[in-house]
């Protein structure tokens, strides 16, 4: 099929390259013009895992392009998806002035019917924006219209979508279900070529087809949810933490086999981050207050989420008492492993907060070190996680990276003035740790 995606930042990019990927004829458009020039270089504007061999190959066989022009993606295709971002605004609300004026644009440049998929993360009702907005500005030309969230995480995107876990499709017509059912065909079936490890589930994808207010909640609902599990969790490990001996990994591990209560987003740690999960909890929030509802359980996720980088910083401060001038080593940047997004990270609050304090700062990341040197220029940056150890009184330990699993720790314990390391991400054994002769301070650990 001809199909236009609008916007490519990760959810759009991914999203353009993987129908190209699955056989689709796929035009994607941005108003960014640096940002479709590096593509048309064959350049990435983000680092994720398998993207850019995929762009390369998409683009060689003629099926993926990229443009400037909206008027030129709708023309030359018959579904059109919306995948521009919906920044939070200051009361948490999304900002859907993106999609309004996209929404905008297709209309008057349309010229035959069309189906618009929503794929942006935006409140309940958006849909019956744009229908309205597709009339304001296009009253000859028939839209349909469907919302088609996505689930995609950072650092596993393409995979994520070729294999998914399942597909919503949210629609008024049983002719948009059909056509997106026929795009989505490929990966229902896992009948693309396996350059990705291929679902090894004989079973097709489930397709889920509902009306377009209850794929929107669909979003909203499941984003929220890990998150009230990543923040339980946490709860947890201060339990844990104030029983004295409970260990918050076996709980979880406990928990967690548990099929009604599965074993996934229960790793406690230094909370959430990233650009999905905290505004899209304050967002649903909002939607909620707006609706005469009061969602104060998800209040209470933001509040326990709120509270880690500070948590992590009162056990610094436990065994070093007092911060100014100590040397701290810092490793890991980015909100998770395996991307460079700093957005929302919870490792620029410990920085900050320790930065207030007066300590020394000294950070290694395996991504994301060019994106800290703009965000936190007032600290120094470590080659390596040794040079970020040197002289340190307190090695703290913020994104869970797997190449600090197989650290020489008895190097880093000679290149440290105290053996003393504050894990956020729970990434080690405490006794081995301690045998290592370390003062090992984790999460939800004693
Ligand atoms: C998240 C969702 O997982 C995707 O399904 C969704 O499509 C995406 O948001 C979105 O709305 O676009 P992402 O933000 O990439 O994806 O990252 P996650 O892997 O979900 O992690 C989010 C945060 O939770 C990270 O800071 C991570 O460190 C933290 N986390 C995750 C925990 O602290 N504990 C856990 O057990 C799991």
């Amino acid at each position: 099929m001809n199909i236009c995606i609008i916007g490519t930042g990760y959810v759009g990019l991914v999203t353009g390259t993987c129908f190209s990927e699955v056989g689709h004829k796929v035009v994607c458009v941005d108003d960014d013009e640096e940002k479709i020039a590096i593509l048309k270089e064959g350049r990435m504007p983000i680092y994720e895992i398998h993207l850019e061999e995929l762009v390369q190959k998409n683009r060689a066989r003629k099926r993926l392009k990229f443009s400037t022009s909206i008027e030129e993606g709708v023309k030359e295709s018959d579904v059109i998806f919306i995948c521009v971002g919906t920044p939070p605004k200051e009361r948490g609300e999304a900002d859907l002035s993106s999609v309004e004026k996209v929404a905008r644009e297709i209309a008057s440049c349309a010229t035959s019917p069309k189906l618009v998929v929503e794929k942006s993360t935006v409140p309940v009702q958006t849909g019956e924006w744009i229908k309205r907005v597709f009339k304001m500005y296009n009253s000859g030309v028939d839209f349909d219209i469907a919302s088609n969230p996505e689930f995609l995480r950072e650092g596993t995107a393409v995979s994520d979508f070729l294999n998914p876990d399942r597909i919503v499709i949210g629609v008024e017509k049983e002719n948009a279900a059909n056509t997106l059912e026929k795009i989505y065909e490929p990966i229902i079936n896992h009948q693309f070529d396996p350059i990705l490890h291929k679902s090894s589930s004989p079973h097709p994808v489930p397709l889920v087809i509902t009306d377009i207010q209850s794929a929107e909640i669909i979003k909203h609902a499941s984003n929220s949810f890990l998150a009230m599990k990543i923040s339980f969790i946490n709860a947890i490990a201060d339990i844990c933490e104030r029983v004295g001996g409970a260990d918050v990994e076996k709980v979880a591990e406990g928990m967690g086999l548990d099929r009604r209560v599965g074993r996934d987003f229960l790793k406690a740690g230094l909370g959430f981050g990233g650009f999905c999960f905290p505004k899209d909890l304050q967002a649903f929030i909002k939607i909620a207050e707006d609706l005469n509802y009061d969602f104060a359980l998800l209040r209470e996720v933001e509040r326990i989420n709120r509270e880690r980088p500070k948590l992590l910083v009162k056990k610094i401060k436990d065994v070093l008492w007092i911060i100014k001038n100590k040397r701290v080593g810092i490793l890991g940047l980015s909100f998770k492993p395996g991307t460079d997004d700093m957005r929302f990270a919870p490792p620029l609050e410990v920085i900050n907060l320790l930065h207030k304090e007066g300590a020394r700062i000294k950070a290694y990341d395996p991504a994301s070190m060019e994106k800290a040197k703009k965000l936190v220029p007032h600290i120094a940056f470590a080659r390596n996680p040794y040079e970020a150890s040197e002289g340190a009184n307190v090695l703290v330990i913020l994104t869970e990276w797997d190449e600090f699993k197989t650290l020489n720790f008895s190097k880093i314990k000679k290149l440290m003035v105290n053996p003393l390391i504050v894990d956020g991400r729970n990434m080690f054994d405490p006794a081995r740790m301690r045998e290592a002769g370390f003062i090992y301070k984790c999460m939800g650990r004693s």
